[in-house]
This record gives structure tokens, C-alpha cells and sequence, in this order.
């Protein structure tokens, strides 16, 4: 078995709120599902990520909330770190960018390109707000895009266009807090010279063949059209980690050249929490190593020219992304998710609403944004569940199961296979998982769930055909094979099924026997077993929502009454700065 090292990660999430269905397929869920898959064909994985908690945004709703940021975050942080363990995700270390380790590392990395001579001190205009008296971050003041025209893109970025931008290039800016316009001042930063490494990431990202089209396009068309400029790396603000730069003493580092660095520092202290100090270098730095991220397509300039950059100031030879997975938006019944519109499902309620992670994830990953924004629907949600999860899938498996069990007190045997249908049957299972295991390697979830449909469908088909109950009396052997080549699916489609829906595939393979701790393939499924194999008494994996429930969730009106009631239920579970 080739196997070698990852790192897979997942964008930190803001801790200022709830993560809603959108932020959950864009990173953690992904993540999660792709780590689970790689662990799963024997690979040598990292999972981690963390909580985002520096920044302006923060420092800010801190002050309206009347507490010290450090008191919003630790407070949020494991509200959140417990909703992770309610959807099932398998971190190896989901930590947060206030812990120790993080902050020496992010000073130390950034003292380490600074000597390289990748940054540098200039004079920049920084938005100030005259009447709240602050310097505004960049996404606190909006205005015009200068690339685009679109109206309501923020300083920092252009939501429409996607460009990253700074605030005094906005035509017409304004301050988000009160609508003022603002002072540019004169102040002195720190840079970071992205600007000398442009070439190298253009070849980089030009080589790259696994990289999406739509990560390479965006690239491209950046440095094309602009170029790319120094970054100003420096913040006036307290809530943060100091800069290390002689002279630079009473500023911050900005935000997302911190968090970034969260995926190296995360790795590390993973490693230093197991007694393996300086292991997470052969993680990082390694050839042969691999990194993967997954993030929503607006991290797409962070991850794809920043991060790259950043490591390759250092000098060293750091791993460079293998995968960067960027998700298109999803929508919420036609519309753009909106906490202060309440618009959307956060991930709380998701598990009010319907007690089962498995059905959470798997519709979440059907409805993966892989190539442009998809859109979450109530209906939608209930197909999944009932048609694909039920009909399609856990009928096939229940079926085959229960005529094995029926007919063979539970034994599968070996079979010598002659029946053009049982050959063509076992042919397509094969192929399946074929295409199943290159496209999760290339990180197509939702393309590879398909195919988990489909198996479930064709499955279906075969039995029909094959008709055992009817065959039985009258030719035994028959039913041997096709009952043979039914369970080399059932199993398939279990392990399939596992970085998805987790639970539900244990209980699969608990059901088939296959009671091993970690399920681990090295070439096909089928080999987890030795035929002649007993398996346990059947028992449905999947059950239908009941109709009472669809019927609510399917009216608009009943179903606005009840995420009322549940949203109302949780706030008194949430603590006070993630309440709605
Ligand atoms: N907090 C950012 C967001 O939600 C993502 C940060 S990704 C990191 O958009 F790599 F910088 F951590
Ligand atoms: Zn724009």
C-alpha cells in the first residue's frame, strides 16, 4: 500500500458566531469527510484546525457586549468545540489562535521572513471613524469596488468580484458602524512583499495540476490584471498578537496572517501534546508530504497566493498546497444566509430540528457547492432521507441482508460466478469503487456520493431481476451467487458510506461482521472478509423522518413556527455572545 502523510484542515471559523449550514459544508464537514476517507484507505493523517478569534471584529463586539474579548472567545470556543462533537467530526486538534504555542510560532515565523527581507516598514491611510474615534478594519468600511462597481464591497474584499482590496481604494466609503465617512490617516505598517514572490506563485499555481479551475483561475486573473502588491501585515489594534518587528511594538498582527499560520502551529502542538515535539515537521516539511484545505471560495486569495507565499519567504521547503477544495455558496431556499435576517439553518438548530447527524451530513454533502452555488431546500432535505438514504440505499442493503440470513442462516459463501447478471453486477460494484476512491482523492465528495446512490439503485435493480425469493425452491446455487455478489455490494456501499455517515456505516459493518476498530482498505472492500463468513441478524440502519415531521418541515408557515420554538429553546443553551 502507497500511503504517505497528510495534513488536512478545515478554514477556522470566526468565533464570534454559530456556524450556519453554509460554513459547516464549506470546511469542517468537508474536511472531516476527506480526513475520514484518507485514514480510511490506510493514509497517515493530521486533522486540524481551530477557532479564529483575533481581530477588530471581535475587539469590537466585545466592547458592545461590555467584556474582554478573551471572555467572548473562551466562552464561545467550547460551545462550539461541543457542537463538533455533536456532528462527529474527528479532529486530531481543533484549537484556537489565543493558545501559546500559536502565538510564539506565528512571532517566530514572522521574525524569520522579516530577516529574509520579505517584509518591510511603509506609510499607509488607515480608515479612521471620526465619530466612534477608532481605526476602522478593513471590512468596516464599505463602499464602491473599484474593479467591479459592485455597491457593498468591504474594505478588506469585494464580495462580488471575489478581489481583495484595501480600504481607500472603495469609491464612496463609509464606516459600517455609523454610516460616517471616514478619515484616511497617515500611519506606519509593516509589509508583507508579496510582491517579490509573484513569479514564484504564478509558476507554482501554473504547474499545480491538481489544483480546481476554479482556484488556478482565480490566481491567474489576480496577477494578471493587478499583480500582486505588498500587504500590509500590521494592525493598530490591541486584541491580537503583538508584532514582533523592531519599532512595531504597539500593533498587532493581522488576522489572517495569523490564523493561517494556525494550520503549521496546530500541527504542532498536536505533536507536542503526544510527547513528539518535533515531529510535525515531517508534516510540513517532508517532501512527499501533502497538505489539504477546505474552505469557502471568498478564502480562495488567502489560501491559494498568501499562505503558499508565506512559506515560501521562509526560505525552507515548506509543503505548498496539494488540494485546495473551495466551495461555491450555498443558499438557503433561494436566498443568501443571513444571521441578522435570520435566514438559514446554524448548526444547532440543524440537530433540534432533526436529531440525526448522519442525515445532517450526508444531505449536506449531496448538496456539496463542488461547481457553483447550490441551494439547501426543505424538500430537498427530506428526498435525501427518505428516497436516497432509505429507499435507495438502506433497502438494498436491508434486503440482501435479510435473504441472507433467511436462506443461509447468515452465511455468504465463496461463488463461482457464470450468470452474465451476477458478472455484470459484480463488474459494476468493482468499478464503482474505482471511481469512487480517485474522486474522493481529488476531494469530489459530492461526485462520489452519487455514486453511493447509484450502487443503491442499481443494487435494487439486480435483486429484482434476480428475484431470489422466487429462485430458492428451485435453484439454490443461484441464489448462492447472487446473494454472494449482493453482499460485496452491501459491503462496498457500507465502507462507501463511512467518512460520510459514520455511525450509520458502523452499525452497517457491525450488521456484516466486520468488527474491526479502524477499517482500513488497502485494495478492495471484499477483502475485509474470508468467505464463508457469518454475519449478524439484520437489523433497518436507516429509518424514514415520519411523515408528521415532513409535513411540518414541507409548510412553509408550520415549519417557520417550529424553527421559532427550537431557535428560542437554544438560545438559553447557547452562551450570551452566540445568541441570536
Ligand atoms: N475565519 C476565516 C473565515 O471564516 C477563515 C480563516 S482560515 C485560516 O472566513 F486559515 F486563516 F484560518
Ligand atoms: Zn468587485
Amino acid at each position: 500500500m502507497v500511503t504517505g502523510k497528510w495534513v488536512v484542515t478545515s478554514a477556522w471559523p470566526y468565533i464570534n458566531s454559530v456556524p450556519h449550514l453554509g460554513n459547516m459544508i464549506g470546511s469542517v464537514l468537508s474536511a472531516d469527510v476527506f480526513a475520514r476517507f484518507l485514514r480510511m484507505m490506510g493514509e497517515d493523517v493530521v486533522f486540524v484546525s481551530g477557532s479564529d478569534e483575533h481581530g477588530t471584529v471581535i475587539e469590537v463586539e466585545a466592547r458592545k457586549k461590555n467584556v474582554s474579548p478573551v471572555e467572548l472567545t473562551n466562552s464561545s470556543h467550547e460551545y462550539i468545540v461541543r457542537l463538533w462533537g455533536l456532528w462527529n467530526i474527528s479532529f486530531d486538534n481543533y484549537t484556537r489562535t489565543e493558545n501559546e504555542i500559536h502565538k510564539e510560532f506565528v512571532r517566530r515565523f514572522m521574525l524569520k521572513i522579516y530577516e529574509n527581507g520579505f517584509i518591510d516598514k511603509r506609510e499607509q491611510v488607515i480608515p479612521y471613524c471620526p465619530k466612534d474615534k477608532i481605526y476602522l478594519p478593513d471590512r468596516f468600511v464599505e463602499g464602491v469596488c473599484p474593479y467591479c462597481g459592485f455597491e457593498g464591497a468591504r474594505g478588506d474584499q469585494c464580495d462580488n468580484c471575489g478581489r481583495l482590496l484595501e480600504p481607500e481604494q472603495l469609491i464612496n466609503p463609509r464606516c459600517v458602524l455609523c454610516g460616517s465617512t471616514p478619515i484616511f490617516r497617515k500611519r506606519e505598517h509593516w509589509f508583507f512583499r508579496l510582491d517579490k514572490l509573484e513569479k514564484n506563485i504564478l509558476e507554482w499555481v501554473t504547474r499545480h495540476d491538481l489544483l480546481d479551475e476554479n482556484v488556478k483561475n482565480f490566481t491567474k486573473s489576480w496577477i494578471e490584471t493587478t499583480g500582486l502588491a505588498p500587504r500590509s501585515l500590521t494592525r493598530d489594534n490591541k486584541w491580537g498578537i503583538p508584532s514582533p518587528f523592531p519599532g512595531s511594538e504597539d500593533k498587532t498582527i493581522y488576522v489572517w496572517f495569523d490564523a493561517l499560520l494556525g494550520y503549521l502551529s496546530a500541527t504542532k502542538e498536536y505533536f507536542a501534546k503526544l510527547g513528539r515535539e518535533g515531529d510535525w515537521v515531517r508534516y510540513w516539511l517532508d517532501s512527499g508530504a501533502k497538505t489539504a484545505y477546505f474552505i469557502g471560495k471568498d478564502n480562495i486569495p488567502f489560501h491559494a497566493v498568501i499562505l503558499p507565499a508565506l512559506l515560501m519567504a521562509t526560505g525552507e521547503p515548506y509543503v505548498l498546497p496539494t488540494i485546495i477544495s473551495a466551495t461555491e455558496y450555498l443558499m438557503y431556499e433561494g436566498r443568501k444566509f443571513s444571521k441578522s435576517r435570520r435566514v438559514g439553518v446554524w448548526i444547532d438548530e440543524a440537530l433540534k430540528i432533526v436529531n440525526n447527524t448522519d442525515y445532517w451530513r450526508y444531505s449536506l454533502i449531496r448538496m456539496r457547492p463542488e461547481d457553483k452555488d447550490t441551494n439547501f431546500k426543505w424538500s430537498e432535505f427530506v428526498r435525501f432521507v427518505n428516497n436516497e438514504l432509505n429507499d435507495h440505499i438502506g433497502n438494498f442493503i436491508h434486503r440482501v441482508l435479510t435473504l441472507i440470513y433467511r436462506f443461509f442462516d447468515g452465511v455468504v459463501d465463496d461463488a463461482r460466478l457464470t450468470g452474465s447478471a451476477d458478472l455484470e453486477f459484480r463488474k459494476y460494484v468493482d468499478e464503482v469503487w474505482n471511481s469512487y476512491k480517485s474522486l474522493m482523492y481529488r476531494a469530489r465528495l459530492r461526485e462520489a456520493s452519487e455514486l453511493i446512490v447509484k450502487l443503491g439503485e442499481r443494487g435494487n435493480q439486480y435483486i429484482n431481476v434476480k428475484a431470489p425469493w422466487a429462485k430458492i425452491k428451485e435453484d439454490v446455487n443461484d441464489v448462492k451467487n447472487t446473494l454472494n455478489v449482493g453482499f460485496t455490494a452491501v459491503l462496498t456501499l457500507g465502507v462507501m458510506l463511512y467518512p460520510i455517515v459514520p455511525q450509520s456505516s458502523k452499525k452497517i459493518l457491525e450488521i456484516l461482521n466486520v468488527r474491526e476498530e479502524r477499517v482500513v482498505i488497502a485494495g478492495h472492500p471484499i477483502e475485509l472478509v474470508k468467505l464463508p463468513h457469518k454475519i449478524n441478524k439484520p437489523e433497518q440502519v436507516f429509518t424514514k423522518l415520519p411523515q408528521s415531521l415532513v409535513d411540518v418541515l414541507l409548510n412553509d408557515f408550520e415549519r417557520e413556527r417550529y424553527l421559532e420554538r427550537v431557535r428560542n429553546e437554544l438560545n438559553n443553551e447557547r452562551p450570551e455572545v452566540l445568541r441570536f
